[in-house]
């Protein structure tokens, strides 16, 4: 079929269940100014006809926020990591494909089961403990420099975007990523979250720990929220080094 300048072409790699054979559909759309990925995804959902004219099912696809603060709609773009709602149309090559994440299990079409992040947090207790929900009266301070260091930390989406691109996140590493030793840093260097630091440094020794990292610097790249990704890694890398020590000499 011919093109034209006012129509996008959209390749979109398609499986209809986690056991099912994927294959490749393709579309084409109106071209809109400012249209997006998750934007154009829509359009496809109001009218699932293929290019060369085949009614099919409206794309399967993550989406929540619209203004890359869910994390939900990571997948490949053109073969990169990134957020559907904040890749523009005009600013990629086209025809554009869209690939669901290649590491994680996919539940549909662009949909795949990020749990594994979830799983990893809780591996290194990424959280701030508290005893109970009545009053703890006020917390500890926080030097405003200290604050500042911290923030750019606490600005993960969850997305996985670092660990798809990571070269050693894999099933035979078992390597829990980069987010996870980012939230340890932001959790250890918390006035009341650094109560349990032993812990998080002693979850990420031996296999799937931090010594899987071989330093390649995807993560940091694709990171939409351009969070210092190797500094978090660097830093988290130190203290558990010096907690291993500690711990060897203990025993
Ligand atoms: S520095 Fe490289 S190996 Fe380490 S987490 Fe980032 S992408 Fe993975
Ligand atoms: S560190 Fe960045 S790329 Fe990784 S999950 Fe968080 S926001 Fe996404
Ligand atoms: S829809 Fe929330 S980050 Fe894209």
């Amino acid at each position: 079929m011919a093109t034209n300048s006012k129509t996008v072409i959209v390749r979109i790699k398609r499986q209809d269940t986690p056991q099912a054979k994927p294959r490749w559909e393709e579309f084409e759309l109106p071209h809109r100014p400012g249209m997006n990925v998750t934007s154009a995804l829509m359009e496809i959902a109001a009218k699932p006809v293929t290019r060369d004219g085949k009614a099919t099912t409206p794309v399967v696809y993550d989406s929540s926020c619209l203004e890359e603060i869910c994390g939900s709609c990571a997948m490949l773009i053109n073969g990169k990591a990134r957020m559907a709602c904040s890749a523009l149309i005009d600013q990629l090559d086209k025809p554009v494909t869209l690939e669901p994440f290649s590491k994680f299990p996919v539940i549909r079409d662009l949909s795949v089961d990020r749990s594994v992040l979830f799983e990893n947090l809780k591996k290194v207790k990424a959280w701030v403990p508290v005893d109970g929900t009545y009053d703890l009266g006020s917390g500890p301070r926080q030097f405003a420099q200290q604050q500042e260091e911290l923030y750019p930390l606490s600005r993960c989406i969850s997305c996985c975007c670092c660990m798809e691109a990571c070269p050693q996140f894999n099933e035979k590493t078992g390597f829990v990523g980069a987010a996870t030793i980012s939230q340890v840093r932001l959790f250890n260097a918390h006035p009341t979250g650094m109560g349990m630091k032993v812990e998080r440094l002693q979850a990420l020794m031996g296999d799937g720990g931090i010594q899987e990292c071989g330093y390649a610097q995807n993560c940091v790249e694709v990171c939409p929220k351009d969070i210092p990704l190797t500094k978090s890694i660097a830093d988290v890398g130190g203290q558990v080094m010096w907690q291993a020590v500690k711990d060897f000499f203990r025993s």
